[in-house]
């Protein structure tokens, strides 16, 4: 008898193919979010589930899906999964790193040029019909070429956009628990600095680490102080990260210039402040989406799925001592 897996949200075709050589799959194609409670009931008798970062993995639900033995996350971050629970119960969790990397390093530059040149506010004011000219100083923004690019967190997508940033010609300094080795350092053309040393420098702030208690609100009033006002924050890792109610004070009233956001706390509910300015270019949470790119993060669950439904160690596991707990 085949595994039992279900696929949470709508995926590719050519997913379901692949999952089906190995599984017997329940899908949800209609694509609706299921809340805690059809989650847990659709999961009880099954051996996997492939998920994404819209739905909560917690000991709960865990509790009440005991045939469970993986969980694949279509996604590099998985704040939505308790790691411990999982390994405790001898569930398998998995990721998709890599097939990401670069895609939504692309993102963080998009969101980065688009709030120097103020693209979005651009765009509206001539879809309001309000654009009567060319003018000297019309909607003067700020140069992303040679200027100081400060990258906290520097795992793959952060030096992927480092090394993006070597083609604008940017300084770039980095903060990161652990310091790069030198070679890399070096090659990347990035230099380290304090938390404090880069909010001070840097003309561009982008974040790219996970989400986590000890990642919770890095960015809040006081690091917003420690800004440049000319400054520009990107964030298109993970809501939370960033005190959304701290930096909309800090955008109203000019302790830094503007900020480019594609995750938010509590999204998909936004707080309305950020509506109401236009010195922020929003997005929603759409760093991996490209086609390439959204089809390789749902195969690599699926094959992270399939390997650990077939005995075998997912390539992806985030907690390869789970499966000596089952
Ligand atoms: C998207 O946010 C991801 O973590 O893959």
């Amino acid at each position: 008898m085949k595994p039992k897996l279900l696929v949470t949200r709508e995926v590719f075709d050519e997913t379901l193919d692949y999952l089906a050589q190995h599984c017997e799959v329940e899908s949800n194609q209609q694509d609706i979010p299921l809340d805690p409670g059809t989650l847990a009931q659709r999961l009880r008798d099954k051996d996997g589930v492939a998920c994404c970062l819209t739905d909560r993995i917690d000991d709960q639900l865990l509790a009440s899906c005991p045939q469970l033995k993986v969980v694949a996350n279509i996604a590099v971050g998985y704040n939505n999964i308790d790691l411990a629970a999982c390994t405790a119960r001898g569930v398998m969790a998995t990721n998709t790193p890599e097939v990401l990397t670069d895609t939504t390093a692309d993102l963080a530059f998009a969101l980065m040029l688009a709030t120097a040149r103020r693209l979005t506010e651009a765009e509206a004011y001539i879809r309001a019909g309000q654009w009567q000219g060319w003018h000297l100083k019309q909607m003067l923004g700020v140069d992303v070429h040679h200027a100081t690019l400060g990258i906290i967190g520097m795992g793959r997508i952060g030096r992927v956009i480092a090394r993006r940033a070597q083609g604008f010609e940017m300084r770039v300094i980095y903060h990161d628990p652990v310091r790069l080795a030198a070679d890399i350092e070096q090659r990347l053309k990035a230099t380290y600095a304090s938390k404090d040393e880069l909010l001070a420098q840097a003309d561009f702030v982008i974040l790219q680490m996970p989400y986590m208690p000890q990642t919770h609100h890095l960015i809040g009033a006081a690091e917003l102080k420690k800004m440049k006002p000319s400054a520009i924050l990107i964030n298109s890792t993970r809501g939370g990260i960033v005190d959304d109610a701290a930096l909309i004070r800090a955008l109203k009233d000019g302790t830094i210039r503007a900020a480019g956001l594609d995750t938010f706390e509590g999204e998909p509910q936004l707080n309305p402040g950020f509506l109401e300015l236009k010195n922020v270019v929003l997005a929603p949470h759409i760093g991996s989406s490209t086609e390439a790119t959204r089809r390789a993060m749902a195969m690599t669950a699926a094959k992270n799925a399939v390997a650990a439904l077939t005995g075998g160690t997912p390539p992806n596991v985030l907690n390869p001592e789970a499966k000596s707990n089952k």
